[in-house]
């Protein structure tokens, strides 16, 4: 008998539950700017593991620990003198910094994967922020989705997915950005953009002075499985860069949408805007996944800024299985 998750508008006396369940080993599901996550103490290796399990997730993939303050970060992770301009750029908010993990850092081994490195994050979103003041320890969340499928926007996304597999829902309405924060290594001199995300490279420069370098190929990086080929999948099969839909058909639009085209079709942007197309993508992909229908097809979205971003995940999504 499976037993459904409660879903609660977080208020003070939920929080302080949410927040109890997590000391206790528990996983709760909130809100934050980019997407729904999946959220344990990070410093509970059993907590850990019940993530993984929860996600159907290889177990070699480190999670991002969340801390409500940048001051916070220290314990964790070693802050380079650009990583703190980077913090006091884009802290709080979608940027998560993978550094060298601090001597006597508390976070679980298996969180991080065993790396010498760690993910740390400090989110905008006032639902996660009170949350992780609440708990004040830190929190793993990956995305509240199940391994390789679509990231949740919406706490009725995370229900379907997880409802089952979680103690509460926190339900903040849908994420601001829609796609996952901009993840960044910073243990390395260079500094290289493991995924894109909410925030663009463009951005980064502005702060560090020159763009990223992007990672190499997943083949040579086994321990980043943001990287992995397939990921972000919906049930049907999907086709990316096309101008002219097949009859029948699920349509994911850029723009001008195909005029009278028969079968589902979902808008990301009628104007063409990426920061709305982000913020859209993956509840367009769920509800187009919801027809039944056996392809989606992908209208082309540009590169530049948040398409980076999108074009990523939808190349994963289209990756063969
Ligand atoms: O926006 C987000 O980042 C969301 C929200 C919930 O915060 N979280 C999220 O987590 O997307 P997840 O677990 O789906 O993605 C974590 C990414 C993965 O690509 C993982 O490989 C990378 O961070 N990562 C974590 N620790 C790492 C490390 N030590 N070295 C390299 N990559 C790491
Ligand atoms: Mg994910």
């Amino acid at each position: 008998m499976t037993r459904s998750a409660i879903i609660r508008v977080p208020i003070e006396a939920s929080l302080a539950e949410a927040a109890e369940l997590l000391r206790g080993g528990g996983l709760v599901a909130f809100p934050t700017e980019t997407v729904y996550g999946l959220g344990a103490d990070a410093t509970n290796g059993l907590a850990v593991a019940a993530i993984f399990e929860a996600k159907g997730r290889p177990r070699f993939n480190p999670l991002i620990s969340h801390v409500a303050e940048v001051a916070a970060v220290a314990a964790l992770g070693d802050l380079s003198p650009m990583a703190r301009r980077l913090a006091e750029a884009f802290w709080p908010g979608p940027l998560t910094m993978v550094l060298p993990r601090m001597p006597g850092c508390l976070v679980s081994e298996l969180a991080t994967a065993g790396l010498d490195t760690i993910a740390v994050r400090v989110p905008s979103h006032p639902v996660a922020r009170a949350l992780l003041r609440a708990v004040a320890v830190p929190v793993v969340a990956p995305s509240a989705n199940r391994s390789g499928h679509v990231s949740a926007t919406t706490a009725a996304h995370v229900a379907a997915d997880l409802g089952d597999r979680v103690a509460m829902i926190l339900d903040g309405g849908s994420t601001e950005h829609g796609v996952e924060s901009t993840v960044l290594d910073l243990s390395q001199a260079v500094v290289t953009m493991l995924r894109p995300g909410a925030i663009t490279s463009e951005a980064i420069a502005r702060v560090t002075g020159c763009e990223p370098e992007r990672a190499a190929p997943v083949s040579e990086r086994p321990t980043a499985p943001g990287q992995l080929e397939s990921h972000y999948a919906p049930h049907a099969r999907v086709r990316l860069g096309v101008r002219a839909p097949l009859a029948g058909e699920a349509v994911l639009a850029f723009g001008l949408p195909p005029s009278g085209h028969p079968g589902p079709v979902e808008n990301l942007s009628p104007s063409g805007d990426l920061r709305e197309a982000a913020a859209n993508l993956f509840a367009a992909m769920r509800r187009l996944d919801a027809t039944g229908t056996a392809t989606i097809s992908v209208m082309p979205i540009p590169e530049t800024g948040l398409g980076e971003a999108i074009n990523d995940r939808l190349r994963r999504a289209a990756a063969p299985r």
